[in-house]
């Protein structure tokens, strides 16, 4: 048993019927996979209908569940509730929401144009308050139950970060919407969480993020106390829990899954450990000699 293995067992979505926004690539497709090979039926969405009808087809093919390609920018109220009535005619009623679709490129915020920050804050922010309120209305009028929504939002959700701040400030909206409504629609039966990935490796991630050389540059598995990246299978474990019924009591979470990586950069003597021993030697000894 190693940390790529499937952890569910293979029923553990069976007819569940779920949304995945920015299902076509990445993480969101990795995540859809596995749904699928639970038992899954998933429509995947985004703005690139080419990419997702390809995406479903190999998806279906290699699992043997209905995967639904469904154009829409999430950025479009009207766009959002024609996807989610297109889903329905898919699927029939929808059981899970997982807003993954994200926009973000690195920075200096004063390079920004006005619409440049708002083109992120209205993918990441407006488009997960587009894509749940729609459905969540929806839910709460025909007085469904047992709906759960997952957010996948960033551990600079909560740090901020330099260089990617309307990605920060949108992913921290996201977070207290997350809190938020995982306790005002929890009378309707409808369950929030959110999980928040440390590097996990995709081309859109990579491409925007370490473009170039920066890749060679900026390792990001020396940050992570664990000296590796996320593989895509131990996310897809964590979000299948997550949506599943197993995790009917967590509401309100958000699980960190970065080994260790913000952690990391937070505590203020986390740096020593590049001492060695012959110096922990040295040091010891200079501080027990100025007790006398
Ligand atoms: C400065 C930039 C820019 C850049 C775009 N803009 N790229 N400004 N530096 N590198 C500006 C444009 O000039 C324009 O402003 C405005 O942003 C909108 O750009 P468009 O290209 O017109 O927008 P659009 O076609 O809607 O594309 C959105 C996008 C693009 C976000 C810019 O990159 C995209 O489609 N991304 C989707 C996928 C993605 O980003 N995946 C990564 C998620 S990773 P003006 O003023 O000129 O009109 C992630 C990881 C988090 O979230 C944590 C990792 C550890
Ligand atoms: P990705 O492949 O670029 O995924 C982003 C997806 O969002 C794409 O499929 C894109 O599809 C879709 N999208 C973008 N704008 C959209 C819009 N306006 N409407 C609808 N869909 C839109 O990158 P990823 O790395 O897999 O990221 C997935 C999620 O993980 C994001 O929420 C990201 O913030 C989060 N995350 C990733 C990492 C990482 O290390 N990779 C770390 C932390 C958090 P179209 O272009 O077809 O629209």
């Amino acid at each position: 048993m190693n940390y790529t293995d499937k952890m569910l067992r293979d029923d553990a979505l069976k007819s569940k019927k779920i949304i995945v926004t920015g299902g076509g690539s990445g993480l969101g497709k990795s995540m859809t996979k596995y749904f699928l090979e639970l038992g899954a039926q998933v429509v995947i969405t985004s703005r690139n209908l080419e990419k997702l009808q390809k995406t479903a087809q190999e998806l279906s093919e290699a699992t043997g569940s209905k995967c639904y390609a469904v154009q829409c920018d999430v950025r479009n109220y009207e766009e959002v509730e024609a996807m989610i009535s297109q889903s329905h005619q898919h699927l029939g009623e929808v059981d899970i929401l997982m807003n993954n679709a994200a926009g973000n490129f690195i920075s200096p915020t004063e390079r920004l144009s006005s619409n440049a920050f708002d083109t992120i804050i209205d993918i990441v922010l407006k488009g997960t308050k587009n894509c749940t309120l729609a459905l969540g209305k929806h839910w709460i009028d025909q007085k469904q139950e047992n709906k759960t929504i997952l957010n996948i939002v960033t551990t600079y959700a909560w740090t901020g970060s330099a260089y990617v701040v309307p990605s920060a400030t949108a992913k921290a909206g996201v977070l207290a919407m997350t809190r938020s409504l995982a306790v005002e629609w929890a009378k309707y039966g409808i369950r929030f969480n959110a999980i928040a990935p440390g590097p996990f490796p995709t081309k859109g991630a990579w491409d925007r993020l370490l473009p170039g050389d920066l890749k060679e540059k900026f390792d990001l598995s020396k940050k992570v106390p664990l000296k590796r990246v996320g593989e895509h299978q131990e996310l897809a474990n964590l979000a299948a829990y997550l949506v599943s019924d197993f995790s009917h009591y967590l509401n309100g979470e958000v699980i960190t899954i970065d080994g260790g990586e913000w952690l990391k950069g937070a505590g203020q003597f986390n740096l020593l450990e590049m001492v060695t021993p012959e110096m922990w030697d040295m040091l010891e000894a200079m501080i027990k000699s100025k007790k006398s």
